[in-house]
């Protein structure tokens, strides 16, 4: 995909404006407990240590933070620089980051990853982007690399966004394309304020 229509800068100048002016609710200050728990419960469905891992969306870092502290050379990707800049102020050291619209094909590292990691970045995109969403973290992975996601499964479609609502079973259909699901679960320790909304899925590339 190649979205080089006017949407893109509107949306970084979006995203921009909210860590300009520290309005970003979605931030935990911590990371996402279900990826605590994957990492301590279900280690054997990610990658081994070591593997290159990118954290698409990434804001602030802090699960950027968690994915390196369990040995992933991460790069925390996100087309917001303020974001970039918090997320080294916060963990200097701790992971790269990017600069990198991940609905820009062209500026993506192609075959690079072992792993990408999302948590409320795929809500931040528009629907009709999805598709081009999907191909392009498939293009970043190597061959049989695995998505790590923690998907908004529960927001009403109508609702509009950001957050964009999404249905598991769309989900599934939206990754299809390009990905299978090797395992889910509907997260029984997600924060207070997101209890019951959240699934943790682990695609494979085909
Ligand atoms: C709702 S925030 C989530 C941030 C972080 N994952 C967290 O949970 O705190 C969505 C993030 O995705 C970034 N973002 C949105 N669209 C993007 C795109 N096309 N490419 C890269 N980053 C994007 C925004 O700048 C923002 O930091």
């Amino acid at each position: 995909m190649t979205l080089s229509s006017p949407l893109t800068p509107d949306m970084v100048a979006f995203w921009q404006g909210r860590y300009d002016t520290k309005q970003t609710p979605w931030d935990l200050g911590a990371p996402a407990p279900p990826f605590i728990g994957v990492l301590q419960a279900h280690r054997a469905l990610l990658p081994s240590p070591g593997a290159k891992v990118a954290v698409v969306g990434a804001g602030r870092g802090h699960d950027a933070a968690l994915f390196a502290s369990a040995g992933y050379a991460i790069t925390a990707m996100d087309f917001s620089a303020g974001a970039n800049a918090e997320a080294t102020r916060l963990y200097p050291g701790h992971f790269a980051t990017a600069q990198i619209d991940v609905l820009q094909q062209d500026t993506l590292p192609h075959g690079d990853f072992a792993m990408v990691v999302e948590h409320t970045c795929f809500c931040a995109i528009p629907p009709r982007c999805r598709g081009d969403y999907v191909a392009n973290t498939a293009a970043m992975l190597q061959p049989g690399g695995v998505l790590l996601g923690l998907f908004w499964t529960e927001i009403p479609i109508e609702a509009g966004g950001p957050p964009y609502g999404t249905a598991y079973d769309t989900l599934l259909d939206t990754f299809a394309p390009c990905f299978k699901p090797v395992w889910a679960v509907g997260c029984l320790n997600s924060v207070a304020s997101r209890q019951r909304q959240e699934t943790l899925v682990v695609f494979e590339k085909h």
